[in-house]
């Protein structure tokens, strides 16, 4: 089954009854499928409460203001190549030096397609640090890499799109509103999947559609970051919600902070917001 609605999508997402379809709980220790049957991601019941718990109390440690401040920092002392710039920063503040497998060991971890290569990251990852710190680091990878692209794309289509609000004076507050926008029109995460454990069907939420559901979100298919703060699913609902809302934005406005600042600046103009720098 599929749903598309806004308030169906919350109804399944806050329902205990449907769970993530279950991974296979047979793999060899250190293995990408051991780990996945380790997560909070892909369990249920109370194993899910006790494992969610670890990672909540990891993150409760981390402050996204700092994360945001290291993101930028990080990107402008690498010329704005900003690939791989959120989870060294995350992997900094979890205390994981080196974070160069992640993107090995993160690309089947939502899918579960396992690879040799997959496996020897996941292994090398558990060799540097503990099970919630890996999760966490293989969380955040994919997703908040592709917000920034996804955000990146927006500024790059609307530079001073004619007819904006000049934005806020608040240093930094465009960038949020270009993030929260992104977020609701184009999550980084399409789909999520549940099992109704009463019928044994498999129900796919299509978060885009979700997200753009007329009787939630006014001009749906308009890109408007001035709408604010929106109820969008992005980052999940109900059960199980992504943990680190904050943790995700804060790494993302760090990184485009430093991007767009530096691609909007004209030689003896100065720094232009993301709506042409009117208002300053
Ligand atoms: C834009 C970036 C991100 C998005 C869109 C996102 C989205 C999500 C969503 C939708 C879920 C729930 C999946 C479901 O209900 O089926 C989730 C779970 C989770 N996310 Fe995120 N996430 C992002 C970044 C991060 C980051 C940076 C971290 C870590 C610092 C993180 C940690 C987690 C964890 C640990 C879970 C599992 C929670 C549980 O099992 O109860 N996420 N995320």
């Amino acid at each position: 089954m599929l749903i598309t609605r806004h308030a169906e999508a919350r109804a399944v997402l806050a329902d205990p009854r449907y769970v993530p379809p279950p991974v296979r709980q047979d793999g060899r220790e250190g293995t990408l499928a051991w780990l996945r049957a380790h997560v909070s991601r892909f369990s249920t019941g109370e194993t899910h409460a006790a494992r969610r718990h670890l990672v909540v109390e990891r993150l409760a440690a981390l402050d996204p203001a700092e994360l945001r401040t290291a993101a930028r920092a990080m990107t402008l002392e690498r010329d704005g190549e900003w690939r791989g710039v959120p989870t060294a920063v995350l992997g900094t503040a979890l205390g994981v030096k080196d974070t160069s497998a992640v993107a090995a060991a993160a690309s089947g971890y939502l899918s579960g397609e396992e690879s040799p290569e997959a496996d020897a990251a996941v292994a090398e990852l558990l060799g540097l640090t503990d099970l919630p710190a890996v999760t966490l680091l293989l969380q955040g990878h994919a997703a908040t890499e592709a917000l920034i692209d996804n955000a990146l794309q927006h500024a790059a289509a609307r530079p001073g799109a004619p007819g904006d609000a000049p934005g806020p004076a608040e240093p930094g507050a465009d960038v949020e509103a270009l993030l929260r926008e992104t977020l609701r029109q184009d999550p980084p995460l399409k789909a999520t999947r549940r099992l109704d454990t009463r019928t044994g069907d498999e129900v796919t939420i299509d978060l885009v559609a979700a997200n753009r559901d007329p009787d939630v979100f006014a001009e749906p298919g308009r890109f408007d970051p001035a709408r604010g703060d929106t109820p969008h699913l992005t980052f999940g609902y109900g059960v199980r919600p992504c943990p680190a809302p904050a943790h995700a934005l804060a790494l993302a406005a760090g990184v485009l902070e430093a991007v767009l600042t530096a691609s909007l600046r004209s030689p003896g103009d100065g720094a232009h917001s993301l709506h042409g720098g009117s208002h300053r």
